[in-house]
């Protein structure tokens, strides 16, 4: 598949090592610009490209940057794209260590379909309940005893379908958490988030999340802090 990233941290640098090995063609974005990421292009194969080249011609894009930071993405980035352009949102909340408060999430607004708002199309939420380091090294070929499982939302079910797939071939077995409105199952404080379960487990956790956000996953008047001193 043509893959665009949006982002080159812990998870896009990550998805980008990882879904070149498997010969897909990635184009991978930050927002210092692509002479920035010539290290990665070198190591990986991938183009380095800005945000607006990574969109035109991809079959999926992957938009993997601070929940905080997606306003400043630049504006119509996915007007004019086709509706089957598949975009996978692998962002999470973080109001008192990064994002600050963001109104809407804090008043219910699952965090992906803030995420959507912002980028005017829609979005499928993957890979945000893993950490980046055991996303590159904890894979295993389908079918192996304790493989861990990653939950997907979204309201399309042939884009969550290839989403799916692309889980699996990464090496990790997809759950279906069902649509963007129930993706709030596998935010951040849920109890799938980074706890690395099977299939069987996440489906639990899945069932057994809660909907209201615990306190220390909502903002507070001096948020937000840092990871080291949240606020
Ligand atoms: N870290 C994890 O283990 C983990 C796991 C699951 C989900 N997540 C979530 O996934 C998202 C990304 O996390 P991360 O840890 O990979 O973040 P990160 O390491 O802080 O990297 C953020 C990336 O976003 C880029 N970026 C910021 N604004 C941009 C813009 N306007 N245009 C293009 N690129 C932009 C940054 O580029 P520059 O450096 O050039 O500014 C950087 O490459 C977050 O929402 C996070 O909560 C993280």
């Amino acid at each position: 598949m043509k893959i665009g990233i949006i982002g080159a941290g812990n998870i896009g640098s990550t998805l980008t090592r990882r879904l070149t090995a498997l010969g897909h063609e990635v184009a991978v974005a930050n927002s210092r610009g692509p002479q920035t990421l010539a290290g990665l292009a070198a190591e990986t194969g991938a183009r380095a490209v800005s945000a607006s080249e990574a969109v035109p011609g991809a079959d999926l894009v992957i938009v993997t940057i601070p929940e905080i930071r997606v306003p400043s993405l630049p504006p119509g980035l996915f007007q004019g794209m086709p509706d089957n352009l598949i975009v996978v949102d692998t962002g999470n909340y973080y109001p008192r260590q990064r994002d600050g408060r963001i109104r809407e999430i804090e008043a219910g607004l699952p965090e992906s379909r803030w995420v959507e708002r912002q980028l005017g199309h829609p979005v499928i939420k993957a890979f945000n309940n893993i950490y980046a380091q055991h996303l590159a090294e904890k894979g295993l070929p389908a079918d192996s005893p304790g493989r861990i499982a990653l939950p997907v939302a979204g309201d399309d079910a042939r884009a969550k379908r290839v989403v799916m797939g692309l889980v699996d071939e990464l090496g990790f077995d997809p759950v279906d958490t069902g649509d963007l409105n129930e993706s709030w199952r596998q935010q951040p404080g849920s109890p799938v988030y980074t706890a690395d379960k099977d299939a069987e487990g996440v489906k639990q956790a899945l069932a057994d999340a809660v909907r209201q956000r615990a306190p220390e996953w909502q903002a507070t008047p001096d948020s937000p802090g840092t990871f080291e001193a949240p606020a």
